[in-house]
């Protein structure tokens, strides 16, 4: 029995790999998901054939009760507020591993696996209320603003020198359970400490970050319990979320330092002043220059997905089309609010792959152009990201829409984007603002494409 486990375990490790690298297009990603949860099966049912389960009732309950909770909130969620549901996860997951740590202890565990069992136990349990803080600034059910104060290096420098001295004292003495006490209690607080100072605008790169940490408190859990697919999935769970976290990162042309320790959507950012005028323009003449345009760029970002506008969008780019226009989708690495936003939105408007550029390889196009169509974008097309060096998001790549003919730019209102800056786009001789929802604005382009 104890080599089938092992071997449904290296099928389940394989599955994992082969449904990770299916995820990154979005031509397989359904399949990738399906692959590695047909893995995740596979491992639960081999971990439960284990010899050291001594009862199931508690296992069959648990699994009731957290498939259904599980399966109700994906079902209820909707699709902007998915990277809280993200840190949520991350979070339970962290909490997990402090359990599993936890229950893993015994008189005569040795020194290493003592080691793992803190490990996962202080990861798992900053992962926990990090993530917890996370998903309240996402939501907006806590203020998203940065909260820094005099002296927080210090207090959180002492936090730090107090888990590993706590976690030092226990392994050395693994009798004394209050080392192990104040080890959970200094991590929860550490989690909370750490998140804190980070603005609500850098929080999807947090939350992969503790996608990563949730990851490696796994794989220290699966050293404690001496499991090898929790080590194998901890640790690609770990490398994965922190390369994400770099992709992201890269995408805003931000360390990770400066992520964590800067501050950055406190509200303490300068405001520029623009000059130019606003142009407004009516679905009605906005379809007379579509209408003429033989290339036409769409540019989604966040508006899209609230106004959840791509299946008009869809419709609008066939109309375009059999205008005889060339239509093309620009996607920014981090438009929207997670990675890959705006692929699953367009992927399940059946959006054809092979229309989606990357930002790369629709940046050197935009000059032959006629019409950018920027859908609910503002951060990844703002053109201060090149032009004002004061700007906070000065450096971070963006989608040049600028240099196309004419940039129709679909919001609401003035409003500002996620960094909360100005977006000297609006103001440029070239563009014209079509304000309303996307969804309505595009539906009315439909229409008058339609009469
Ligand atoms: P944003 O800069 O947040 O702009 C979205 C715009 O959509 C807003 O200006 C808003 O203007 C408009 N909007 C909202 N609802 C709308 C509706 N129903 N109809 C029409 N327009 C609507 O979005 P973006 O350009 O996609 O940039 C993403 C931002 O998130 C960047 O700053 C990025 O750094 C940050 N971020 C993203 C990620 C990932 S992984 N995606 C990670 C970290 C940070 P109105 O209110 O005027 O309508």
């Amino acid at each position: 029995m104890d080599t089938l486990i092992q071997f449904a375990y290296i099928v389940s490790a394989a599955l994992f790999i082969l449904g990770l690298k299916q995820l990154g297009s979005p031509a397989t990603a359904r399949r990738g998901n399906l692959i590695s949860s047909s893995g995740m099966l596979l491992a639960i049912i081999a971990a439960l054939l284990d010899q050291g389960i001594v009862q199931y009732q508690w296992i069959i309950v648990g699994v009731l009760v957290g498939g259904a909770i599980g399966a109700v909130v994906a079902r209820m969620v909707e699709m902007t507020s998915m990277p809280e549901m993200v840190a949520l996860f991350n979070g339970f997951g962290g909490m997990a591993s402090l359990l599993v740590g936890w229950a893993a202890l015994s008189d005569n565990a040795s020194t290493f696996t003592l080691i793992t069992i803190v490990l996962s136990i202080l990861i798992g349990g900053l992962t926990f209320t990090g993530s917890l803080v996370a998903y309240g600034k996402l939501s907006e059910k806590i203020s998203s603003a940065a909260v820094q104060f005099s002296g927080q290096q210090i207090v959180n420098s002492v936090i730090v020198l107090g888990i590993l001295g706590s976690a030092a004292m226990f392994c050395l003495d693994p009798t004394n359970i209050t080392w192990l006490f104040a080890v959970i209690a200094l991590s929860l607080v550490f989690g909370v400490m750490a998140v804190i100072p980070i603005g609500g605008a850098d929080m999807p790169v947090v939350i992969s970050l503790l996608n990563s940490y949730s990851g490696l408190a796994a794989c220290a859990a699966g050293f404690a319990v001496d499991n090898n697919i929790l080590i194998v999935a901890g640790s690609l769970v770990g490398a994965s979320g922190i390369i994400l976290t770099q992709i992201m990162c890269k995408a805003m042309n931000r360390s990770l330092s400066n992520v964590l320790f800067s501050g950055f959507g406190s509200g303490k950012t300068e405001a520029t002043v623009v000059e130019g005028e606003i142009k407004p323009i009516s679905a009605e003449d906005a379809f007379y220059v579509l209408e003429a345009a033989s290339s036409v760029a769409i540019i989604p970002g966040y508006g899209m997905a609230v106004a959840q506008a791509q299946h008009v969008v869809k419709e609008l780019a066939e109309l375009l089309e059999a205008n005889g226009a060339e239509v093309n989708f620009g996607i920014h690495p981090v438009a929207g609010r997670m990675p890959g936003h705006m692929n699953v939105l367009l992927a399940e408007a059946d959006v054809p792959y092979d229309q989606l550029l990357e930002m790369d390889d629709i940046n050197p196009r935009m000059e032959t152009v006629d019409v950018a169509i920027v859908i609910g974008a503002n951060d990844v097309v703002n053109p201060a990201a090149r032009e004002i060096e004061s700007s906070p998001i000065y450096g971070m790549p963006v989608i040049n829409v600028d240099s196309a003919r004419t940039v129709f730019v679909l919001k609401r209102s003035m409003a500002s984007g996620f960094a909360g800056i100005e977006n000297p786009l609006f103001y440029k001789d070239n563009t014209r603002m079509l304000f309303g929802d996307a969804k309505e604005s595009i539906s009315g382009l439909v229409r008058e494409f339609n009469s």
